[in-house]
């Protein structure tokens, strides 16, 4: 039997895990589960209630009948902090030793309360008045809340799981794009990818696979657009969620013939009166995508480091995108090309697994975790 590989997603509407045998060349995945968690388990991406995560993730388990325990996960909620930072270079070994300390004061936690982890952007020398040129690291720092990770591990355990890997899941995205890395980035192109969750939205801005900027934003995404329409109609979660689903953005609702019939003509333009709702919600998520998109160009400008990378394709993925015309929404808005990620355009994946339910969200976040990811 071969080494697989697990990679696990915590989401708050549900977990799933897919496994994958690597290859020399390709991954291949082996199966995939998914199981709905209950509202309140996971909330805004950080763990609330253990002891039903640990269920659930046994029964996923239990249904995925996967070939190992080990497994990793990726982490978005505000417990992790991503943050550019020129640090004084060193070889790499003295680098990591010295990280604690060159970073403490920066941290909105105790250095000895998170687990620290970093991306090398670029070294370059820099240059201050009346000084001599001193070589910098320009480095991504990751910051993960020592007890949020542990909270994930822990539910992890209960379910006879063992945590492997912890990663960050924007960049588990980046490597679900591009799992062999390109060849090293020119610099000139910028591709941003966008997870709309359900209330948690990550954005990974990157060139040929290396990660130029990150943010993660909690209490954000299609659950949003669900409460929204709650709220109008004082409905149920349950119906307000089937009616977000049904009516999608103008243009894009999944009524048949009959049900038009009955709803139309409209001279609002919209196929159904719920769509004002769906509009006005889904134009703020999207606003929080396009001014986190107009931040990175703002400090890629102003510090001079990539002035040319600027984004010119956004790739989306995660369930919350898969709302009727928020893809057109976003690529009027944006004015680039908006596309969904295809994270399985670079793993073989047999027939009889091609054709998931949801498309390819729920395997995304798992096969970045596992493809290309140093064993
Ligand atoms: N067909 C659909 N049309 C519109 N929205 C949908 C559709 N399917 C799912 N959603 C929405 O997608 C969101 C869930 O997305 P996803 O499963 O990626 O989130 P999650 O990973 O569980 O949560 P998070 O990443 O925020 O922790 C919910 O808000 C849900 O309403
Ligand atoms: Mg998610």
């Amino acid at each position: 039997m071969p080494r697989t590989l697990v990679g696990l997603d915590i989401g708050s509407s549900g977990v799933r895990a897919a496994e994958f045998v690597p290859g020399r060349r390709r991954s291949t995945l082996r199966r995939h589960a998914a199981v709905p968690l209950p509202q309140g388990v996971v909330r805004a991406g950080a763990v609330v209630d253990g002891e039903a995560l640990t269920g659930a993730l046994r029964t996923l388990w239990s249904q995925g009948k996967f070939g190992t325990k080990n497994v990793r996960l990726a982490i978005a909620n505000a417990g992790v902090l991503v943050r550019q930072m020129d640090l004084d270079w060193m070889p790499p070994g003295d680098f990591r030793q010295a990280l604690r300390y060159q970073v403490q004061d920066f941290l909105p936690f105790a250095v000895d309360d998170a687990n620290l982890d970093y991306h090398l952007l670029e070294e370059l020398d820099v240059a201050e008045e009346g000084k001599e040129p001193r070589k910098v690291a320009r480095i991504l720092l990751v910051a993960a809340a020592r007890d949020m990770v542990d909270a994930f591990v822990d539910a992890a355990r209960g379910a006879g799981l063992r945590t492997t890997g912890v990663d960050l899941l924007p960049f588990a995205l980046v490597r679900a794009r591009t799992p062999l890395g390109l060849a090293p980035s020119t610099g000139a192109e910028a591709e941003a990818i966008v997870d709309i969750g359900a209330d948690v939205v990550s954005v990974a801005v990157h060139s040929g696979g290396v990660p130029r900027y990150v943010r993660v934003i909690p209490g954000v995404g299609g659950d949003s657009i669900t409460e929204a329409v709650r709220q109008r109609y004082d409905w149920t979660w349950e119906e307000a969620e089937r009616t977000k689903v049904f009516v999608g953005l103008p243009g894009h609702a999944h009524l048949d013939e009959s049900q038009l019939h009955a709803v139309s003509p409209r001279s609002d333009g919209l196929d159904h009166a719920a769509q004002k709702v769906v509009v006005f919600a889904a134009t703020a998520l999207v606003e929080e995508i396009v001014s986190t998109l107009d931040f990175y160009r703002a400090g890629a400008v102003a510090e001079g480091a990539e002035p040319t990378a600027a984004v010119s394709r956004v790739l989306l993925t995660g369930a919350g995108a898969r709302l009727g015309g928020l893809v057109d929404l976003l690529g009027q808005r944006l004015d680039v090309p908006v596309e969904r990620l295809d994270a399985l355009a670079r793993v073989r994946t047999p027939r009889r697994l091609r054709a998931l339910p949801d498309g390819l969200s729920s395997v995304a976040v798992p096969a970045g975790l596992c493809v290309g990811a140093s064993r």
